[in-house]
């Protein structure tokens, strides 16, 4: 798998996240529900260091609620604040905002015994690209906020929009790079269209999806293409499928890019079913 990321954006993007922590008081982490360990950068933790933090498993309308439910569980076992959210439906955004206040709580109190003159606590999103930042700010602003460049260390003048009584937002949010070392999560950031299309090798995607939903979603599989059966060479999987949905070109072959870019955007809205590809009890060491 061809991966293209520069080590130059990722010193730039972490640099810009550093400045910008300094001011900000709880932190937001965002995470696709589907991945959580796959689209966590692998340095988070450390630049969030000691600060409050939230973790958001977003895109939850499109995992597989009982991989949702495991994860939430091991997050909160690993002492982590956690919340499932539908960034675009708005599921879960109260309760963030919520969540947010009651961290900020402290700061504001300790501010107020000391006699200090307070100012709102401030938060900011941080997440790979795509994860759901800008779509987040927007429901918690209840404003159009631009999207952001997914080019990390890009930024524009800081500004705060409100979410909360005492509780602004940055509106930039962190962009950091995705984990691309482990191939498994590479190849899963890509089926989850983390990675930009043009920087994967599709057939190497699809086939490591199909062989992942045959295993654990057969029957979802099985459905959402009219199939009898699957094979357990995933490439004739695709194949069915394909004179399934009519891709076909000259002699009745199966045009291979059209089923991979079928497949893949079937799968990205969630028309197979809400599945989730990373597993607690695969990627864990004490699972649950
Ligand atoms: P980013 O800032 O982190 O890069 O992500 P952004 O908000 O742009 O969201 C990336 C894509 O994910 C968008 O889809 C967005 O609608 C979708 N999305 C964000 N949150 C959720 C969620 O909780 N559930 C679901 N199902 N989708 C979510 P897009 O195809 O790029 O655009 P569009 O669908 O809005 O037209």
């Amino acid at each position: 798998m061809i991966i293209n990321w520069f080590p130059g954006h990722m010193a730039k993007a972490r640099r810009l996240i550093e400045d910008n922590l300094k001011v900000i008081d709880v932190v937001i982490e965002l995470v696709d529900a589907r991945i959580p360990l796959s689209s966590t950068n692998p340095m988070i933790a450390k630049l969030i260091g000691q600060k409050p933090s939230i973790v958001v498993l977003n895109k939850s309308d499109l995992a597989d609620p009982e991989c949702l439910k495991e994860w939430m569980a091991w997050y909160k076992q690993q002492g982590r604040l956690v919340i499932a959210m539908d960034s675009k439906g708005g599921k879960g955004v109260k309760q963030l905002t919520a969540l947010a206040q009651q961290l900020a709580k402290p700061k504001l109190d300790h501010w107020k015994a000391r006699g200090l003159k307070t100012r709102s606590v401030r938060t900011m999103i941080l997440g790979i690209p795509n994860v759901g930042k800008s779509t987040l700010i927007n429901k918690l602003s209840h404003r159009n906020v631009a999207k952001t460049a997914d080019k990390p260390g890009e930024t524009k003048g800081k500004q705060w929009v409100r979410i909360g009584n005492q509780l602004d937002l940055l509106d930039t949010p962190g962009v950091l790079w995705p984990k691309l070392e482990d191939q498994v999560s590479a190849y899963r950031l890509a089926a989850t269209g983390a990675i930009s299309d043009t920087v994967f090798d599709m057939e190497t995607v699809m086939t490591q999806l199909i062989t992942e939903l045959s295993r654990w979603y057969p029957q979802a599989l099985m459905t959402r293409y009219k199939l009898t059966e699957l094979s357990d060479d995933p490439l004739v999987t695709i194949d069915m499928i394909g004179h399934k949905r009519g891709c076909i070109v000259a002699g009745g072959v199966v045009d291979l890019e059209k089923t991979y870019k079928l497949i893949l955007k079937e799968f990205r809205e969630g028309k197979i079913g809400p599945i989730s590809l990373d597993r607690v009890a695969e990627m864990t060491e004490g699972a649950i």
